[in-house]
C-alpha cells in the first residue's frame, strides 16, 4: 500500500477535526466546544426572534453570531484545507481533492451554515430572508450526533419504500380531491370549485390534521371525508413505521455509526475511489472493546475481518506478542483459509473495530484486484497460507 505522505500540521488539524483518535483530549476538546457552539447559535437566533428578546439584548445576540460566523468560516477553511490528508484524494491533486470534500453533503452543509453571516452583515441585496438559514446550522450536529447520521441512514436505506408511501400518499390526495370536487363544488364552488382548491382540503384530511375551515356540507360529501380520513390514518401510519424500524435496525446493527471518513481513513482502502468507500461502508459494522477483552480466540470458528479504527491490540502469539493499531488489521487468515482462528487477539486499549463478514470480504477481494493482492500478502507475512 503507498506510504502516506502529508504535512505534519495538516495533518494535525486534520485528526483534531476528523476525530481520528477516541483518546485524544485535544480532540475531546474542539468537537466539544464545536457541538455548544452550534447549541448556543441556534438557540440565539431562535430567542432574536421575539422582538422583546430582540430589543433588550441586541448586541450580545450580534456578539454570538459574530464570533461562531467567525469560527465556522475558520473551521470550513481548515476542513478544505486538510481535505487531501483524506486518503482516498491522496492521490489527487489538492485543489481536485478539495473540490471533492465541498461537494460532500456535510461539507454543503458546512458551507450553508456560514453563508447567512456573510449575506445579512454585508447585506447582499437585501438577502435578509436567508437570516432564516441560519437555522441550518443545526444540522452542523450530524457530524458529532450517532443518532442523526444512524436516522439518516435509515431514511436513506428505506427510500425506495418511502418514494412509493409518497405515490400512494399522492394518489390518495387525487382521488379524495377529485371525489370532493365532484359532490360539493355546486354547494360550495368558491371553496371546492376546482380540483386545486379541493386538494387542500384533501391533503388536511388525509395527514389528519383537519384545521376545519373547510368543511363538506353535503351528505356524500361527508362519507368522502370520514373515509378520506381513514384512509390517511393507515397511509400515515405506513411510513412512519417503515422510518421507525429501519431505524432501531440501524442502531441495532451499529455499536457506533461508522463514518465515510472513519473508512476513508483505513490505509487498505487508500486506493478505493469515493463511491467505493461508499459501498464498502454499507458492508462494515462496527464493534467497541474494552480493555483486556477478547476479540477473536484461537480455535475459534471464523465469520468476520477486523479494521482497527482506534485503540491497539495484541496478537497472542507462542513467542512474542505482536501489538497491532489504527490502520491495522487482523482476523483476514482463517476467513481466506477458511480454517479456525490461528491466535487469539485481545484489545489492550479501549478500541474501535469495523467489523467486515466473510462474505462480504470475499466479495470485495474479488472486485479489487489490488486489494486483493495486500490482504493476501499481508497474511503470508503473518505466516499464513492462502488460497487465492
Ligand atoms: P486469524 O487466524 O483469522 O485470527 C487471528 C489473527 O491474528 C490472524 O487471523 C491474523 O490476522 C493475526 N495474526 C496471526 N499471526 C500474526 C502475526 N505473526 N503478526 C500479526 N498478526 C498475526
Amino acid at each position: 500500500m503507498p506510504r502516506v505522505h502529508s504535512h505534519p500540521t495538516r495533518r494535525r488539524i486534520y485528526e483534531i477535526l476528523e476525530r481520528s483518535s477516541v483518546n485524544d483530549p485535544v480532540v475531546h476538546a474542539v468537537h466539544l466546544f464545536l457541538i455548544l457552539l452550534i447549541a448556543v447559535n441556534v438557540t440565539a437566533v431562535v430567542l432574536e426572534s421575539v422582538p422583546s428578546l430582540q430589543d433588550a439584548y441586541g448586541t450580545p445576540f450580534l456578539i454570538i453570531e459574530l464570533v461562531s460566523g467567525a469560527i465556522f468560516t475558520v473551521e470550513y477553511a481548515a476542513r478544505l484545507w486538510c481535505a487531501p490528508e483524506y486518503l482516498p484524494f491522496h492521490h489527487m491533486k489538492p485543489w481536485r481533492a478539495r473540490m471533492r470534500w465541498a461537494l460532500h453533503p456535510q461539507s454543503v452543509i458546512d458551507l450553508v451554515a456560514v453563508l447567512p453571516f456573510y449575506l445579512a452583515y454585508w447585506d447582499v441585496g437585501g438577502l435578509r430572508a436567508f437570516l432564516l438559514l441560519r437555522l441550518f446550522r443545526f444540522f452542523k450536529l450530524a457530524r458529532y450526533s450517532p443518532g442523526l447520521a444512524s436516522l439518516a441512514e435509515a431514511v436513506y436505506a428505506e427510500r425506495r419504500a418511502l418514494i412509493a408511501c409518497g405515490v400512494i400518499l399522492m394518489g390518495a390526495m387525487l382521488l379524495a380531491a377529485s371525489a370532493i370536487n365532484l359532490v360539493e363544488r355546486d354547494v360550495q364552488p368558491d371553496k371546492f370549485g376546482t380540483i386545486p382548491e379541493a386538494m387542500y382540503w384533501a391533503i388536511v384530511t388525509l395527514t389528519t390534521v383537519g384545521y376545519g375551515d373547510v368543511v363538506p356540507v353535503t351528505a356524500l360529501g361527508r362519507v368522502i371525508a370520514a373515509l378520506t380520513a381513514v384512509a390517511g390514518l393507515v397511509m400515515l401510519a405506513l411510513p412512519v413505521g417503515i422510518i421507525a424500524s429501519a431505524f432501531s435496525r440501524e442502531i441495532h446493527r451499529r455499536d457506533f455509526v461508522v463514518t465515510w471518513s472513519m473508512v476513508a481513513r483505513v490505509p487498505l482502502f487508500a486506493d478505493l475511489d469515493a463511491d467505493e468507500i461508499a459501498s464498502v461502508m454499507q458492508c462494515l459494522s462496527s464493534r467497541s472493546c474494552t480493555p483486556g477483552e477478547v476479540i477473536v480466540r484461537k480455535g475459534d470458528e471464523a465469520h468476520s475481518m477486523y479494521l482497527i479504527a482506534a485503540g491497539d491490540v495484541e496478537v497472542v502469539l507462542p513467542g512474542e506478542n505482536v501489538h497491532l493499531g489504527p490502520g491495522d488489521f487482523f482476523g483476514e487468515m482463517a476467513v481466506l483459509k477458511r480454517r479456525r482462528r490461528a491466535a487469539t487477539v485481545r484489545a489492550l486499549t479501549p478500541c474501535r473495530l469495523l467489523v467486515l463478514d466473510a462474505g462480504d470480504l470475499h466479495d470485495l477481494l474479488e472486485g479489487n484486484p489490488a486489494l486483493a493482492e495486500h490482504v493476501h500478502a499481508v497474511a503470508r507475512s503473518r505466516g499464513g497460507e492462502t488460497d487465492r
